[in-house]
């Protein structure tokens, strides 16, 4: 079958990714969708079970440092288009290991322009009709202090983790592949996500999975940190809204206008799952502990998304109430996702099936 579109999608079995592949190949059957992942701890593939025999589905178990294999899969699905989530995500894993960070999200990202550019340079159309959209960060942007300000496109560079320095560094890598070669480039920046298919290591489905289990609940330092949260299924639509009509080498902040101090949300949280545990009010509250901060961790993050809603039309569609109960609900109703993924089963079973062939 001739497809219209031939695109990658890096990190396609991850949190963010799962729901962008789904939109693509649901949303686009003339299109071939071609989702590569490393399948390291974050990535599963049960997050993508019910689209899977799709006949515009191809799945790559691949590392996006091996830039060999990156020429064979641009070359071998003919690519037009690609779309990068693959990273190391989590910033407390990057505090204990940096060099895991700066290798998946710098080299790999370096080597996954590389293998673009080669391949789209020797095509007979050249760059035209092709696109890098990388998905990176809020985080690139440093801290705010508490007021009104906010993270607009011009905001200067300051990141302060570990893996928020490896995601500026491979934002500038891709517009340095923008205006030295003249590859077509996008850069999105956004702010936390939450929804399925989320990690437990992450807040809201760590607290959620802690909750049910009637564990305790580990607040870093006061709990006041700050986050501009947004439902992962309007962060998809953003991704594919920009990848058909962001202007290219142009940047777009993503974010919910939805600031919650630490604290605040994890009481909402307490609530919902209480609630819909049917457990008295009040009943996990106990479960709160306040624990040693998080290193270097930045106090405040919220994002102006003014651009993206005057240029292109995107606004968030859910209110934060309805993306919780709607988020806390789909944990509940899917435990056994849960106890896959913090057993390590989910781990053996794609293990087996990948070294059997
Ligand atoms: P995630 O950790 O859930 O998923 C990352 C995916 O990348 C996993 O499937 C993993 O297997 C894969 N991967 C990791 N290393 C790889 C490698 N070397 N080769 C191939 N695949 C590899 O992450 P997420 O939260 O879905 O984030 C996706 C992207 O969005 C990341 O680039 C992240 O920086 C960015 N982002 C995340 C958020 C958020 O709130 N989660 C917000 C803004 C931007
Ligand atoms: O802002 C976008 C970023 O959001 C993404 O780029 C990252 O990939 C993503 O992981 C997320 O980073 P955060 O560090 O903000 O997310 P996390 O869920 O780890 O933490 C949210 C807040 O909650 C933060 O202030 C730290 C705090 N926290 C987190 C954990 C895991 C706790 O207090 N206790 C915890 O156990």
């Amino acid at each position: 079958m001739d497809f219209k579109r031939n695109i990658l999608i890096t990190g396609g079995a991850g949190f963010i990714g799962s729901h962008v592949v789904r939109l693509f190949v649901t949303k686009h059957p003339d299109y071939r969708i071609v989702n590569l992942d490393k399948l390291t701890y974050a990535g599963n593939l049960e997050n993508l079970r019910d689209i899977e025999n799709m006949p515009n589905y191809v799945f790559v178990k691949a590392d996006i440092t091996d830039i060999e294999t990156m020429r064979k899969v641009m070359a071998d699905y003919n690519i037009d288009g690609v779309i990068h989530l693959a990273a190391e995500s989590h910033v407390d894993r990057s505090i204990l290991n940096p060099f895991e960070f700066a290798n998946t999200n710098v080299m790999g990202t370096l080597s996954l322009l590389q293998a673009a550019r080669e391949y789209w340079e020797k095509s007979a159309q050249g760059y035209e009709g092709k696109l890098f959209y990388h998905i990176s960060t809020d985080e690139v942007y440093g801290a705010l202090k508490p007021g009104k300000e906010l993270f607009t496109e011009t905001t200067p560079y300051s990141p302060h983790s570990p893996y928020s320095a490896s995601k500026a560094s491979s934002d500038h890598f891709v517009r340095a592949y923008h205006d030295t070669y003249g590859m077509p480039t996008i850069v999105t920046n956004c702010s936390n996500n939450y929804g399925p298919y989320q990690f437990p290591e992450k807040l809201i489905p760590l607290f959620i999975n802690n909750i049910r289990h009637h564990k305790p609940l580990p607040v870093y330092g006061k709990g006041e940190n700050v986050r501009d949260w947004l439902f992962v299924e309007d962060h998809a639509r953003a991704i594919e809204l920009i990848f058909h009509k962001g202007k290219v080498a142009d940047t777009y902040n993503i974010g919910g206008f939805n600031e919650w101090r630490n604290i605040d949300l994890i009481k909402v949280l307490i609530a919902t799952v209480d609630r819909l545990l049917g457990n008295p009010d009040g009943h996990s509250l106990e479960l709160i502990t306040f624990v040693t901060d998080r290193q270097g961790h930045d106090l405040r993050y919220a994002i102006d998304s003014t651009k993206l809603k005057n240029e292109l039309g995107w606004e968030p569609s859910l209110q934060f109430e309805e993306g919780i109960e709607k988020t806390v609900k789909w944990y509940l109703d899917n435990q056994t996702w849960l106890d896959n993924i913090t057993s390590g089963d989910y781990q053996k079973y794609y293990e087996d099936m990948y070294s059997n062939r």
